[in-house]
């Protein structure tokens, strides 16, 4: 068990090598011209070992044969596909690549992005013996080096990427899957606080929606950054730069409070209906929070920021939690 997980390592570490050694190859040029279109420097691709698996698809096979690995454990490594006509054959194949490493600095798997608008666009290591995306989070194995009280939680390797060559090496991603409570507990060892950068589109925000309370589960204290009007944060760093992105970081809402605010958004606020149904959503909301200060302070923070509009106050909203 031991051996075949060590085999497995080995593997990953072999292949990471495999395609980081493509990108520098004449083949390797499109990926490497990709990469450098997309505004990444020799540097950050050397530092997160980004690599490419050219179109014919066979190279990664060939090359570990011929480190005598058994058919059986590179079926095991997830990193090939096997089906009768073919054999056994690459999964990954005219893509650049993004080895996954786990705390340890060990490669565990890896995302491979077309190079362009095919689909899928990101394919990845199925979970193996060695992988488990649950538990593990991209960037982290860096993340946890830098001296930040946060860490920043983001969708994608890029938004990882671009975060730290702009400086903000306290960035790490889930791997395109939620967060779990394994990721949170993850995060909890490292740091007490995270600052959600989820895109910012409607599956973004139900993304850090169902995020916060996990975190906040694990003992992790969260805030969540608007990047409007640009998409991700790879996007806002390239639009925006480093110094505009670090002030959005300085303006990131209260996560209670952006979950009042989104519930704000999804009623008819110019209606008596709407309203109440709004408070309503903010009883069951301060109801979560068992501690009778930390829901006192939420009930004003409410009424501050929507007395003026709806007139409603601390006595109103608290008989409503009572009721429930
Ligand atoms: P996004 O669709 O937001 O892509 O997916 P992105 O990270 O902004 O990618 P770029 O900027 O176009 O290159 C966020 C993350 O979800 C996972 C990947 O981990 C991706 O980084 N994902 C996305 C997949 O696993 N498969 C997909 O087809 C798409
Ligand atoms: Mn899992
Ligand atoms: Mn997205
Ligand atoms: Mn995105
Ligand atoms: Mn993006």
């Amino acid at each position: 068990k031991a051996e075949q997980r060590a085999e497995l390592l080995e593997i990953n570490k072999q292949a990471a090598q495999y395609y980081y050694y493509q990108l520098r190859t004449e083949g390797g040029k499109i990926g490497y011209q990709y990469l450098s279109g997309r505004g990444l420097s020799e540097e950050t691709m050397r530092k997160f070992g980004l690599g490419y698996s050219d179109k014919f698809g066979g190279g990664l096979y060939t090359f570990l044969k011929s480190k005598g690995y058994s058919d059986e454990r590179l079926r095991e490594s997830g990193l090939f596909n096997v089906d009768e006509r073919h054999g056994m054959y690459d999964k990954f194949w005219n893509r650049v690549i993004f080895p996954i490493m786990d705390v340890n600095n060990r490669v565990i798997g890896f995302g491979g992005r077309v190079m362009g608008d095919g689909k899928p666009k990101y394919l990845n290591s199925p979970e193996t013996k060695i992988f488990d995306k649950s538990r593990n989070l991209y960037g982290l194995n860096i993340a946890r080096t830098t001296r930040k009280k946060y860490l920043i939680l983001c969708e994608g390797y890029m938004d990882v990427i671009s975060m730290h060559q702009a400086g903000f090496t306290n960035a790490v991603a889930s791997l395109g899957t939620a967060l779990t409570s394994g990721h949170a507990s993850l995060l909890k060892r490292y740091t007490q606080e995270v600052l959600l950068l989820y895109d910012s589109d409607e599956a973004g925000i139900r993304a850090a929606l169902r995020g916060i309370p996990i975190l906040r589960d694990a003992g992790v204290s969260s805030r969540v950054v608007n990047l409007k009007p640009y998409k991700d944060p790879d996007e806002f760093i390239k639009n925006m730069g480093a110094e505009a992105f670090e002030e959005r970081l300085g303006q990131a809402s209260d996560s209670f409070m952006f979950r009042v605010s989104i519930a704000e958004s999804e009623f008819p606020m110019d209606e008596p209906q709407g309203q109440n149904r709004f408070f309503e959503r903010c009883a069951e909301l301060l109801l979560e929070l068992k501690d009778e200060l930390e829901r006192n302070l939420y009930i004003e923070a409410i009424v501050k920021k929507y007395r003026g509009q709806y007139g409603v106050s601390a006595e109103d909203l608290r008989k409503r939690v009572n009721t429930l």
